[in-house]
């Protein structure tokens, strides 16, 4: 880290940061300090202004009970029409959603639209299936507009939605609706992947397979394969929407409703379903999405993520749309038919803001380092990235390759638990560095800490954490309060009080920029996807030749970290178990879980009381000399029997 203080720093383009809604760090630091002086007139400033209310809420936040926090208490909104019908007089005919198909087919959704559309939705709920506030819908689709209206039309009648990633297996779908016990699933036959049509239902359909509490299946046609029907169950969107009024009064929703919840993984067991509620987190993503990208009236806004991420959430759907903006909605892979074609879409549509993955950038980077220049891009002006640290080549190429030089690139650090970013960039603001996320957002308290609270030496990695509840703060782990009090408040304390902890090191430079450095616990990120090491040990013990497994992270220079499995089977010698355990991981989890290299071992480093000593396994994992102490190990000469295999 010795670099850490001497990194280059760009100052923001000046005829950018002229029109920007924060224009300099004097306006930044005016806000964080009138955050820091008056935290909840801050916050109640801007729920107020941002808010369209159906009543004003009458306590700002109450945190009586921490960290079961309220915000907003007594006030009355609807998420969608927060997000819809509040723009039809000034918007009615603005692009809501711009969406571009695999095979470049383009559709513009306006306001009007968008509200007929979800409406209607939202009526069939209500008609067809009895859907109530407060009861769950798994949502498992592809990137098409109907997994936006499905969105808002639970928001709009009250439904909890829980979007499962369409990356995942039968078995992780199967697991999320028992947990979040879901009456209804909405899903696509399929869609289009590289021209070509994938499916969907035949997913739903194996994760419905014995008891579940699932009633009703909602299948939108995107590509009319043939698929499996099961009559009394599947419901076809196009024949129930046909006759749908598109009037459907918003539910009134009390500001600490749940809005949805989103599974993702943590150190320990299976998924959590991490809960937001409605006005916190709504409030948070209109004033992140205008803030970081500094989205204008007539911008159109780009983010690649999937709706099944909390990125897709909150900067495809719920921030964009609050704020009244255009967005756009991608169903392929930003890859085919070749490394230009987020370049070409960004030309197409006169996109101004792009935001995407380090692991996207990379490949980009890799398959066409001219690419961008082959399009007319100059309708861009922010570059943003998320999910991962960027490393400052990949940094670099985007700001000089895709940004000429002139766009703001904002590392936006946040986590499916925080609702939106918390620390970033403002474009027209904050001077930049290289592979830096750089500051915490007015309102947020982030600081790097040790255990007891303590400031970090300068250099010095530290745990990162949040010392204040801020209004798009999780709320609980469905169905788990214990675990959500373990798994974020466990562990850090601040004057004597426990303090949220990310799960993620940092560091501060000279200058008390934050640079965040990876999860300190066993939580790997794989092209940006939070992967528990536990999860993919738990599928690959259900081969019934392996007695043990550890599961580390290593460097990729693509994906940023990649899986690597340390195996020791039951008996014999190695056969087919590499193949057979890629199967049951994909069954279990998904592709995405599976991997990059499966090593088969005669035993794991264990202490002496049988703790896996997984720093020693991730050295190894990295080709690095061990300079862990291995006596205490119960048999210290495994180290080298494992270091033989890995070398060969
Ligand atoms: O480790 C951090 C990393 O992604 C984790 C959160 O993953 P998830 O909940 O899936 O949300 C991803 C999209 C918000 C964090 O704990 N992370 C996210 N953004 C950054 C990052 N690491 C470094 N720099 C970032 N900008």
């Amino acid at each position: 880290m010795s670099d850490l203080h001497n990194r280059h720093v760009y100052q923001p383009n000046p005829e950018f940061a002229k029109n920007a809604r924060i224009k300099n760090m004097d306006e930044y630091h005016a806000l964080q300090n009138k955050a820091i002086e008056d935290y909840e007139g801050f916050w109640a400033d801007a729920a107020k202004e941002k808010i369209d209310w159906i009543e004003p809420f009458t306590n700002v936040m109450d945190e009586s009970n921490f960290p079961f926090v309220k915000w907003f208490d007594g006030g009355k909104l609807n998420v969608s029409y927060q997000c819809i019908d509040r723009h039809l007089k000034t918007r009615g005919e603005k692009t809501a959603i711009l969406f571009e198909g695999d095979r470049g087919d383009v559709v513009k959704i306006t306001y009007n639209e968008l509200s007929r559309n979800v409406n209607k939705f939202a009526n069939l709920l209500k008609e067809d299936f009895g859907v109530k506030k407060g009861d769950r819908v798994v949502v498992y689709m592809p990137m098409i507009p109907e997994a936006a209206y499905a969105m808002l039309a639970c928001a709009r009648i009250g439904a909890i939605h829980s979007i499962v990633f369409g990356g995942f297996s039968s078995e992780s779908l199967k697991d999320r609706i028992e947990d979040a016990q879901a009456k209804l699933v909405i899903t696509a036959d399929g869609a289009y992947r590289k021209e070509k049509p994938y499916l969907l239902k035949p997913v739903v359909d194996a994760a419905l397979e014995g008891e579940t509490p699932v009633e009703k299946v909602l299948v939108v046609e995107r590509n009319n394969e043939e698929v499996t029907w099961v009559e009394g169950r599947d419901c076809s969107y196009h024949e129930l929407i046909k006759d749908k009024s598109d009037v459907c009064a918003p539910e009134v929703m009390e500001s600490e409703d749940p809005l949805f919840l989103l599974y993702t993984s943590g150190s320990t067991g299976k998924p959590k379903g991490v809960q937001h509620n409605s006005a916190g987190y709504i409030l948070w993503a209109q004033m992140t999405t205008e803030w970081v990208f500094d989205v204008k009236e007539e911008d159109v806004f780009w983010c690649t993520a999937d709706v099944g991420w909390i990125t897709g959430h909150t900067y495809i759907v719920y921030g964009p749309l609050a704020m009244g903006a255009t967005t756009v909605m991608f169903e392929g892979v930003i890859t085919y038919p070749d490394a230009g074609r987020p370049w070409k879409m960004v030309q197409d549509h006169k996109i101004n803001q792009f935001y995407t993955a380090p692991t996207a950038i990379r490949v980009l980077h890799k398959m066409g380092d001219h690419e961008p220049s082959n399009y007319d891009t100059s309708s861009l002006k922010v570059l943003g990235t998320v999910g991962e640290p960027i490393d400052p080549p990949a940094w670099q190429w985007y700001y000089n390759e895709v940004g000429q030089g002139k766009c703001a690139i904002v590392d936006t650090y946040w986590q499916t638990e925080t609702g939106g970013h918390v620390i970033s960039p403002l474009p027209g603001a904050t001077p930049i560095k290289p592979a830096c996320a750089t500051l915490p957002l007015p309102g947020i308290m982030a600081e790097i800490i040790d255990e007891k609270g303590n400031t970090p030496e300068l250099g010095e990695k530290g745990l990162l954490c949040i010392t204040r509840p801020w209004p798009a703060m999780i709320r609980g782990v469905w169905g788990d309060p214990e675990r959500f009090v373990k798994a974020y408040f466990g562990d850090v304390t601040k004057n004597g009080k426990p303090v949220y902890f990310t799960g993620d090191g940092a560091v501060y430079d000279k200058d008390g920029y934050i640079t965040v450095t990876g999860r300190t616990d066993d939580v790997i990120n794989v092209s940006g996807h939070r992967m528990g090491t536990a999860e993919v040990e738990a599928a690959i013990l259900k081969h019934e030749n392996v007695a043990e497994v550890a599961v580390v992270g290593k460097p990729h220079n693509l994906k940023g970290e990649g899986i690597f499995a340390y195996i020791v089977l039951k008996e014999g010698e190695v056969t087919n178990e590499a193949k057979e355990i890629n199967e049951i991981i994909k069954k279990e989890i998904g592709s995405i879980a599976l991997c990059d290299d499966m090593v088969f071992i005669p035993g794991l480093p264990k202490t002496r009381s049988g703790k896996i000593m997984r720093r020693i396994l991730r050295s190894i994992a990295k080709c690095e000399a061990i300079t862990q102490d291995i006596s205490t190990l119960e048999d210290p000469s495994v180290v080298a029997k494992i270091e033989a295999i890995v070398a060969k």
